[in-house]
């Protein structure tokens, strides 16, 4: 695998880079059967470094029967066969390192697919083999084994045990097809160190860990409910299912792994904790990194994300990390949409009855013009945050959520558990538009996956493209700029109007954001960007200013 000259001795790329999230069957298909693949990705790297990202995070791309969107694991070191192949995976991140851009793949260590080679061989051994330590197999309750081996929920499931047809159960935090490895068997750890070596040899810089908090559990007694929600979680390291302090031995082995390459491969945690406790996987022993979500479930405030910002730069100063920001993924509605959903059901909650994280059902009319306003300010201000920040495919568009796929083309797990009453994440994971017209509106050239609606025509990137007033200029012109300004690592606020929030970065530079419905007065200083047409002085509603101070 040859090794660019950019990516050596530069350990330090990943502290305020920006990673753009790839959800590779949404992207880009090249053969046209409606399901994104690493040739599409390839022929728009282009495009990629037209945007000036660091890198990029692939979601799965593993083979998987897709019960979760992909994050059912199969093979870990496999692409799934209509997705591409190992070679293509190869040209893909020669391509891009050749564009200096990083790549970032997704691990899912909590759990794999019921199709796993090892699942497969642990049905077919026997009760108490080697092959069923590598999973969570219990005998059930009552007289004959009929009543799971304790009251577990699961995420999307709705019981969080299954049987098989020897009479035993296997423990499951999300659907049934996502069957969760016992990490207290050295064998998984072996695994894991097999797999995170063999994508960092193919020359992967980076890896996003799903459900990092959940792989180590106490398992006497059996766990009796799924404490996904924080109201219920420990925040002492001492919790059944999630965020016990052991988890992090296996991040310092992990971690051992990451610094025997040049540079070091680095992580970032994915770990639902009490804030707190997030310190702890973003240690330069452990993963290094930890996603906080703060800006997904804030409202559209200042003081609410002032708030959020002061903390979690607080958080990385714990540890010397540095923070990341996330406004849009996979898992939640839209910025462009969200931040214009009535007060109080605004991001993703907690629903106590299902134990999972919710994005809520979009009844009713939204102002998706003030909504789209509010997701380019959002951003701005994100940009000219320290710390690394996260985009998500297509919110370069400004795309809304899609709120009307019929319920019989949804996909998501979460919808069918939910039965209909919450909002599927499918609306997120719609395939890109890239052009105005055609059948797929030049996401390939057949069909789609997810049904797109006729209104993806005007955010198409054809559209877009080159367009003065785009939200995609405006991306390109904010993260080019980005690259330009952003020194150190420092933030001081400055005194600004309520409703305003107005803070300076090191070099001169700093961004203004009005939170209000009204125009406000512009502080004086050079303009360098700002996510609305400004005239005379003053700062639009719901618009970020960059401003250069003299
Ligand atoms: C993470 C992923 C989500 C998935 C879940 C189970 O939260 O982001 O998409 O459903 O883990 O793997
Ligand atoms: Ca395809």
């Amino acid at each position: 695998m040859s090794e660019y000259t950019f990516l050596k001795g530069s350990k330090d790329w990943w502290r305020q880079a920006v990673v753009y999230q790839i959800y590779p069957r949404s992207f880009a298909d090249h053969n046209g059967d409606g399901i994104g693949d690493l040739k599409g990705i390839i022929e728009k790297v282009d495009y990629l470094a037209s945007l000036s990202i660091d890198a990029i995070w692939l979601s799965p791309f593993y083979p998987s029967e897709l019960a979760d969107g992909g994050y059912d694991v199969a093979d870990y070191r496999d692409v799934d066969p209509r997705i591409g192949t190992l070679v293509e995976f190869d040209e893909l991140v020669e391509k891009l390192h050749s564009k200096g851009i990083r790549v970032f793949v997704d691990i899912v260590p909590n759990h794999s697919s019921d199709q796993h080679v090892w699942f497969q061989e642990a049905l077919r051994s026997p009760k108490g083999s080697k092959e069923r330590a590598r999973y969570i197999f219990r005998d059930g309750r009552g007289d004959n084994g009929e009543l799971p081996p304790s009251e577990l929920s699961s995420h999307f499931g709705p019981e969080g045990w299954t049987r098989v047809p020897d009479g035993q159960w296997y423990m499951h935090l999300f659907t049934k097809e996502q069957p969760d490895f016992d990490w207290s068997n050295r064998e998984v750890h072996d695994e894991f160190l097999k797999t995170l070596k063999f994508w960092s040899d193919r020359g992967v810089d980076g890896f996003r860990i799903d459900v990092a908090h959940a792989l180590v559990k106490q398992l006497e007694p059996l766990p009796t409910r799924s404490s996904y929600s924080l109201e219920v979680m420990k925040d002492d390291g001492t919790d059944q299912l999630f965020d016990r302090d052991e988890v992090h031995e296996i991040y310092r082995e992990w971690r051992e792994l990451f610094n025997q390459y040049d540079p070091p491969r680095v992580a970032v945690a994915e770990a639902w904790v009490h804030p707190h406790r997030r310190p702890a996987y973003a240690t330069n022993d452990g993963l290094g990194q930890a996603f906080n979500f703060d800006l997904l479930t804030s409202a559209w405030e200042s003081a609410a994300f002032q708030k959020v910002i002061d903390d979690n730069l607080a958080f990385a100063d714990q540890t010397g990390s540095s923070t990341t920001w996330v406004m849009s993924n996979h898992d939640v509605i839209r910025h462009a949409t969200r931040l214009v959903i009535p007060a109080g059901k605004e991001g993703v909650t907690f629903d106590a009855e299902n134990h999972w994280y919710v994005n809520h059902r979009l009844d009713g009319d939204l102002d998706l013009a003030k909504g789209l306003a509010r997701a380019k300010a959002a951003t701005l201000l994100m940009l000219a945050l320290p710390g690394s920040s996260y985009l998500y495919q297509g919110e370069e568009l400004g795309l809304p959520d899609v709120t009307d796929i019929p319920s019989e083309q949804m996909q998501d797990p979460q919808w069918f558990r939910g039965e209909g009453k919450f909002k599927s994440r499918d609306g997120c994971r719609v395939p890109l538009p890239w052009s105005a017209s055609g059948s797929s509106f030049g996401f390939g050239p057949g069909g789609s996956h997810l049904p797109q609606p006729k209104w993806y025509s005007r955010y198409a990137v054809e559209v877009q493209d080159g367009t003065p007033g785009s939200t995609l200029e405006l991306y390109r012109s904010a993260l080019a700029l980005r690259r330009k300004l952003i020194s150190g690592e420092k933030l001081s606020w400055l005194p600004s109007a309520t409703g305003t929030l107005w803070f300076e970065r090191e070099g001169g530079w700093s961004s203004i954001t009005n939170f209000t419905d009204q125009e406000m007065e512009l502080p004086p200083g050079e303009l360098l960007i700002a996510s609305e047409y400004i005239s005379a002085g003053k700062l639009p509603a719901n618009s970020t200013v960059w401003l250069k101070l003299s």
